[in-house]
């Protein structure tokens, strides 16, 4: 939590400097505070713990072999980050042998931090929160992504239409982590998305997990950190959204443009 605190406030920094952007493909932008921050993290934990093993998105990590390894997104939401938009987060997850075990999600703009230990339950600002009640998807608050990679392969915006027609709403803030710890603390009621990397979730599934959230790929099975496709939800909601997927997948719902009605 201090690490994620102190690479927060570095990242904010520039934000409020408004950093210029550089593309990394057409549309996934990067700035130097994704680099910086990501070199800060690396070598606190160096520092700290010199035998685990580190990914950062960024690429400056560490592999030897280790049983423990991070996963480091220092700038979750980075298109927001480099249009002042102020929705982004510091995610450092920790696996031991395969299981996650420690995620920290730090949103600057708003002071949150988000936290859990395998076992340990989920904590805001050290304050235990638990996922949401909502018992059906009509009550229901959710949130999506859209990635900035291969968009034409994405079948995501059937998905959001079919739910944005059947839920109070889809919000798409673009930072999977926040997205992830808000379904922890109750804010949302599911996420979904196509394509995550498990820099983007590790922090946040156990987050989740810990909160008492459901975590699956989109057809029910097992969602692992290399995914990449991540269905999470309070657990109560997961079964409906599952029977309401399978019915998108199996091309059920083709629509043609509505009039335009004032
Ligand atoms: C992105 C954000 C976004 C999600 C993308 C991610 P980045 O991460 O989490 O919400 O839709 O899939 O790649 O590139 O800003 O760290
Ligand atoms: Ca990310
Ligand atoms: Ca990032």
């Amino acid at each position: 939590m201090e690490i994620a605190r102190e690479a927060g406030a570095l990242a904010k920094g520039y934000f409020d400097r408004r950093v210029p952007f550089e593309l990394k493909g057409e549309f996934d932008l990067v700035t130097e505070a994704d680099r910086n921050s990501e070199k800060l993290i690396v070598s606190r934990l160096r520092e700290r713990l010199p035998s685990h093993d580190i990914v950062g998105e960024e690429g400056g990590g560490h592999l030897t072999g280790s049983e423990y390894r991070w996963y480091v997104d220092p700038v979750d939401g980075t298109t927001n980050f480099a249009h002042g938009f102020p929705v982004w987060a510091v995610s450092m997850g920790l696996e031991r042998a395969g299981e996650m075990v420690a995620g920290v999600i730090y949103d600057p703009t708003r002071d949150e931090i988000f936290a859990a230990e395998r076992g340990g339950g989920a904590t805001l600002n050290g304050s235990p929160i638990r996922v949401s009640r909502a018992a059906r998807l009509d009550d229901a608050l959710v949130a999506t992504g859209f990635p900035s990679r291969k968009r034409h392969a994405n079948v995501n915006i059937h998905f959001y239409y079919e739910l944005a027609m059947r839920t109070h709403g889809v919000r798409r803030a673009g930072a999977a982590a926040i997205d992830l710890a808000y379904v922890a603390s109750g804010r949302l009621d599911a996420f979904w998305e196509f394509g995550l990397n498990s820099w983007d979730m590790a922090a946040g599934l156990l987050i989740v997990e810990e909160a008492g959230g459901a975590i699956s790929d989109m057809r029910g099975g097992r969602a692992t950190l290399d995914g990449p496709h991540l269905l999470t939800d309070n657990g109560v909601v997961h079964e409906e959204i599952l029977a309401l997927f399978a019915e998108i997948f199996s091309g059920k719902f083709v629509h043609s443009l509505p009039q335009l009605s004032r």
